[in-house]
């Protein structure tokens, strides 16, 4: 679909489902001589006014990775400090109410707090009749784990080898209700996936930034669409 996204702009297609990786908070916060907690504190709110900009131009689902499988292995002051950060967001009453957000969540909720998930099921509850963009955090989300734990689902629900399909398991993945990410952008200089979306990036267009995310803006965010813009979406064919 195509959006005017700013006065005098030309029209330009804006991605369905867009993907970040909300990388190089550690390093924002010790460039300025603080602790890491900051830098988080920094990125979340710094995810609100990117989804509040993507919601208004038009993205359909914004798709962010908020804690991954891997995260665990970091120091249990820093991971205090991730879910607390969780918790101020989503006790936040004035988090996205009245503009039509719909928040949703993937990745394996059982090993995170118990208030943590019971804010998580509020939040999507309250969120339910919302019509504008999707916006889902991937919490204790990986890739590898995503796909192990559809095949386990696979296997337990006796499915014939002949029904094994590749839309078979995309239904089985966190993901069932969201289309593929068109673009996924990794900010801070890092050129990796990190175990993110790892079936459903088959066909996403890349986009690397240096900025670090803390420091990530609005117009970083256009100059990703637009270098989206240019891309050539084949999907295999020609
Ligand atoms: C990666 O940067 C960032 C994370 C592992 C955590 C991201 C979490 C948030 C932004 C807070 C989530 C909360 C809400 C409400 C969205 P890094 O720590 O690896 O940075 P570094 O590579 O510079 O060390």
């Amino acid at each position: 679909m195509f959006f005017k996204t700013k006065e005098n702009d030309v029209p330009r297609n804006i991605p369905g489902h867009i993907a970040i990786i909300m990388d190089g908070n550690g390093r924002w916060a010790k460039k300025r001589g603080l602790p890491r907690s900051f830098g988080h504190s920094a990125g979340a709110k710094k995810f609100k006014e990117i989804a509040r900009y993507c919601n208004k131009i038009g993205v359909k689902y914004l798709t962010v990775y908020a804690f991954s499988t891997e995260n665990w292995k970091r120091p249990k002051e820093e991971i205090d400090g991730i879910m607390n950060l969780l918790r101020d967001y989503l006790k936040d009453s004035t988090n996205f109410k009245g503009e039509n957000i719909k928040l949703r969540f993937i990745g394996d909720r059982a090993p995170l707090p118990e208030d943590v998930r019971i804010l998580m099921e509020n939040s999507e509850r309250e969120s339910d009749d919302a019509t504008g963009m999707t916006a889902c955090l991937a919490l204790n989300y990986g890739g590898r784990d995503e796909i192990t734990k559809a095949v386990q689902k696979i296997i337990s629900e006796g499915i014939n080898e002949q029904d094994i399909t590749e839309e078979l398991i995309s239904s089985k993945l966190y993901t069932v209700d969201y289309p593929d990410p068109d673009l996924i952008i990794r900010p801070s200089g890092e050129y990796r996936l990190s175990n993110f979306l790892t079936w459903q990036s088959a066909y996403s267009e890349f986009y690397f930034d240096k900025v670090l995310w803390p420091d990530f803006t609005t117009k970083d965010l256009d100059r990703a669409i637009d270098e989206f813009n240019r891309r050539n979406r084949r999907f295999g064919g020609v």
